[in-house]
Order: structure tokens, then sequence, then C-alpha cells
């Protein structure tokens, strides 16, 4: 995957070996302890590169790369040569002359992985159309924050069933022997390939068009109906209406169950207020825990292990 010796990219759950995974996140829940007790990043830079809006992920990896004790450049969509034609592999090599590491938010996945190849240092996935890795690393952090060990814990996923932070659910439920159910429109399934792959590594995974699958749910999760991608804004909003997370959907999983959004939310359409204000939502702690799970990702990029 790199040729970065003791550096590391951090571009899909679903290409890093489950035991990095596992002390990536061990490592993430010792930050959190002391966010300011461990500097190692002090000399160093990040560059973090925004093809697309952004609020949490931008500020995590400012503050957090800070934290650690390092400088923070951000580049953003029309303001760097990237937006006129320069292509994503030359950025990379120009990157690595100046900075230590990069993050990337992008469009097609195909741009991650060529500036991963053209820079020779680590490049983190920070979204594509197609997956969000850092989401689900602090997604699993904060259902473990919750509900400690999650073998076997039923995880409900309602409505967008094509979705990028979907996606690396889907690539991280074997690792913790997570049993995902995928509740969604046919028109809005994951892509059998995705599936299928998962499968092969011991997924459970599940998909039908029930919204009573929620019921004695330990996690009810979902997203946005229309992603920043998306174009078919009208036809997703007429098919995934059933799909809204309310309390009488929440009355059916277990009651301890806890309620997670990547954020930003879209009250009103994919759930309502009174869930995400509500006493089962927790999508405050999991937007804070974004800065604390790449802290320990930026660390296992970059070969070290303050704590
Ligand atoms: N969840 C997430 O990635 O949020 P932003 O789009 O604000 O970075
Ligand atoms: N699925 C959403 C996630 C935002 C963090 C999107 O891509 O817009």
């Amino acid at each position: 995957m790199t040729n970065k010796e003791s550096l590391r990219d951090f571009l899909d759950i679903d290409k890093i070996d489950p035991q990095e995974i596992h002390a990536i996140l061990d490592l993430a829940h010792k930050l959190k302890k002391s966010p300011l007790a461990y500097r190692p990043m002090e000399g160093k830079t990040i560059a973090l590169i925004f093809e697309k809006p952004s609020t949490r992920t931008r500020v995590s990896f400012e503050v957090g790369f800070r934290q650690l004790g390092g400088s923070v450049t951000t580049l953003t969509g029309a303001e760097i040569q990237l937006g006129r034609g320069e292509t994503v592999a030359d950025t990379g090599k120009v990157l690595s002359r100046f900075v230590d590491i990069a993050m990337i938010r992008t469009f097609a996945e195909h741009k991650l992985y060529e500036l991963a190849e053209g820079a020779s240092i680590p490049v983190i996935n920070g979204l594509t159309d197609t997956s969000h890795p850092c989401q689900i690393m602090a997604d699993v952090m904060t259902a473990q924050e919750n509900l400690g060990d999650l073998k076997g814990r039923k995880v409900v996923w309602l409505g967008d069933g094509d979705n990028n932070v979907l996606t690396s659910w889907i690539h991280i439920a074997p690792l913790f022997d997570i049993d995902l159910h995928i509740v969604c429109p046919p028109e809005f399934a994951p892509p059998k390939a995705l599936l299928i792959a998962a499968q092969k590594r011991g997924a459970k995974v599940s998909v039908n068009a029930d919204p009573a699958t929620a019921r004695d749910a330990d996690i009810v999760i979902t997203d946005c109906w229309v992603s920043m991608h998306n174009s078919d804004a009208g036809i997703r909003h007429q098919l995934l209406e059933p799909y809204r997370v309310d309390q009488a959907l929440m009355k059916r999983a277990a009651p301890s169950a806890i309620f997670m959004h990547c954020l930003p939310a879209h009250r009103g359409e994919e759930v309502t207020d009174e869930v995400i204000d509500g006493k089962q939502s927790v999508v405050w702690d999991e937007a804070e825990n974004r800065m604390h799970a790449q802290k320990a990702i930026i660390c296992w990029c970059m070969g070290v292990n303050p704590v």
C-alpha cells in the first residue's frame, strides 16, 4: 500500500490489518483521557485538503494536530491548483516536500488513492463519495464508551443504504463481530460487491426494507438522505421518507439503545428533533470523538505511540 517504511496511509478500514484498527482505537481511548499530555508532532506539519465542505473534520483535525504539538495548513477547493487541474499525484509529490502528513476530503475514491501513490508522506482519508473511515473510528469509540464490548450487538442503519459512512460501517463490522442490519429502499441499497466482500471477511450484514427491524437494536444510526455528492435529491426525499428515525422507531429499539449520526443532521428529514436531542442520542460525544480517534490515527500513520 505504501513505500513509506514506518509511515502508513489510513485510506480504508478494509485495507488495514484488523489488529492495527484495534490498536488505534485503544490509543484513542487513552489520548482522550489526557488530551494535552502528548506532543509527538512537535516540529511536524499536516496539510488538510478539502474539496468538499466540512465543519467537524476540519476543526477536529486542526485542533487535534495542534494538541499533538504540530502545525496545520488547510487548503480548500478553488484556492489550490488542484481546483485548476493540477493532478492529485503531483499535488502529493509537492506537499511531501513541505509537510509531514496529509488528509484529503475529495469526491471520487481514485483521487484519494492517487494522492497516496504520489505522496511520500502518510495520507488520511477524510471522506470520499465512497467511504468515511475516520468517522467510523469515532463511531466505534463512542459505541464502546456506551456499550462496552460490541460483540453481537445489533446495529440498525436506517435510510440511505448507498452511503459513504455506511460503507465504512460495513468494513468495520466483522472486526467487532457486530450484527449489522441495513434498512433501506431497494433503490438505495448498498452495492452487492461491497456486501459480498464484507461477508467474505466475516461480516454479519443483512439488508431489508422494513423499519420494524429496529426492534431490540442496541444502536440506531442514520445519515442525511442527500449526501454532498448526490444530485438526485427529489427521488431520495420521496423514497426515504418511511425511514425517518423518530421516537416511535426508537421505542422499538432496546431501552438502553443509543442513537448515532455522523452529523450534519437534517432535522425533520432523517431524524426528528426529539430523537437527536433526546436522552438516547450520543451524537455530540460522537462528534468530539472524531478528534480523539484522529489523533490516534495520526500517531499510527507516523509510526509513533506516545502513551
Ligand atoms: N461528520 C463529518 O464528517 O462532518 P463534517 O462534514 O462537518 O466534516
Ligand atoms: N454522507 C454524508 C456524510 C457527511 C459527513 C456526505 O457525504 O455528505
